[in-house]
């Protein structure tokens, strides 16, 4: 059994993400701690907690970062929705967040089941930034740390062009994970890109008979319009849902690159670049597995699964 803890801003594809997780057999959710990231916390939240209200699971969910942790940044409201589950009138969850901080309950359970957890982080980088600040020594209770987020090549989805969101959004936090943790899988947006799942199929898949289909198709209306008519895409890329599919089946995955990866800070254009050093030259710790290539059949049961 795979115990998880899963950081998340959810967002449309979060919600695939978590989608999966709950659908796997040999997964256990222990918790979900939210982030500010698609949309505010007030929304964040609000979409976890329906979430796993629509599962069925008793996953506590922690409420964490509002802000990132140096400078203000721009959601993705215009992706996801307002509400970032695509504005469809979602009733209010009847059960309410944890009391504690989200980055106090990833130091609390990393001491509760050491050795155990792996940590899924599918938003910014923000609470786990601030947990590594309360205790340097998280990685060591962490055996696994998986985080969807930058850019591996310089070819991002954000306003600043060699960004990615998660990283865009809190590059600050990034830099502080990316250099704390010794070793971590990262599944980046060109991965997402290299990883698309035709509207066609998708489709079909929506239109199955069942409470998670139906409300899958529903959320995700608005983006999957937005990308086929504005973005003018051919396939749907979900980028958190790849990262969870690395989580549950790490099998699937067929090409790994391990180099060294730090994020800039500084670039007047370059701010929240994923610096990778792929001719290894800089003499920097090689900490950043890079998923590379992942079978696509696999990610495509794991989706179909989540939405029987
Ligand atoms: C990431 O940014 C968010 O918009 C998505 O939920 C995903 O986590 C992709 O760059
Ligand atoms: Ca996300």
């Amino acid at each position: 059994m795979q115990r998880l803890l899963i950081d998340t801003d959810p967002g449309v594809d979060d919600a695939l993400a978590l989608l999966m997780a709950y659908a796997h057999p040999e997964t256990k959710v222990e918790a979900l701690t939210v982030t500010a990231g698609n949309v505010g916390i007030e929304h964040t939240l609000r979409n976890a907690l329906n979430l796993v209200e629509l599962v069925g699971a008793d996953t506590p969910v922690f409420a964490g970062a509002r802000d990132p942790l140096v400078r203000p940044a721009e959601d993705a409201a215009f992706v996801h929705g307002n509400d970032g589950f695509g504005d469809i009138g979602l009733p209010s969850p009847t059960r309410a967040a944890e009391p504690e901080h989200a980055a106090l309950a990833m130091v609390r359970l990393a001491q509760r089941y050491p050795g155990e957890l792996t940590f899924v982080m599918l938003g910014p980088l923000t609470n786990l930034a601030l947990a590594l600040a309360i205790d340097p020594d998280l990685p060591k209770r962490v055996p696994r740390l998986v985080v969807m987020g930058g850019a591996v090549n310089g070819r991002g989805n954000v306003s600043r062009a060699t960004s990615e969101f998660n990283v865009h959004f809190d590059p600050e936090a990034a830099a502080v994970v990316f250099e704390a943790w010794p070793q971590f899988e990262l599944v980046d947006w060109e991965a997402t890109l290299a990883h698309g799942i035709p509207f066609a199929e998708l489709a079909g898949w929506l239109g199955a008979d069942t409470d998670r289909a139906r409300f899958y198709d529903a959320i995700s209306r608005k983006t999957r319009d937005w990308m086929r008519r504005i973005r003018d895409l051919a396939h749907w890329h979900a980028a958190d849902g790849l990262a969870m599919a690395v989580v549950l089946d790490p099998d699937a995955a067929e090409l790994w690159e391990t180099r060294a990866a730090r994020i800039e800070l500084d670039g007047g254009l370059t701010r929240g670049m994923t610096v990778v050093d792929w001719a290894e030259r800089m003499g920097w710790r090689p900490q950043c597995r890079i998923l590379m290539r992942y079978r696509l059949d696999r990610f495509a049961d794991l989706i179909r699964a989540a939405l029987r």
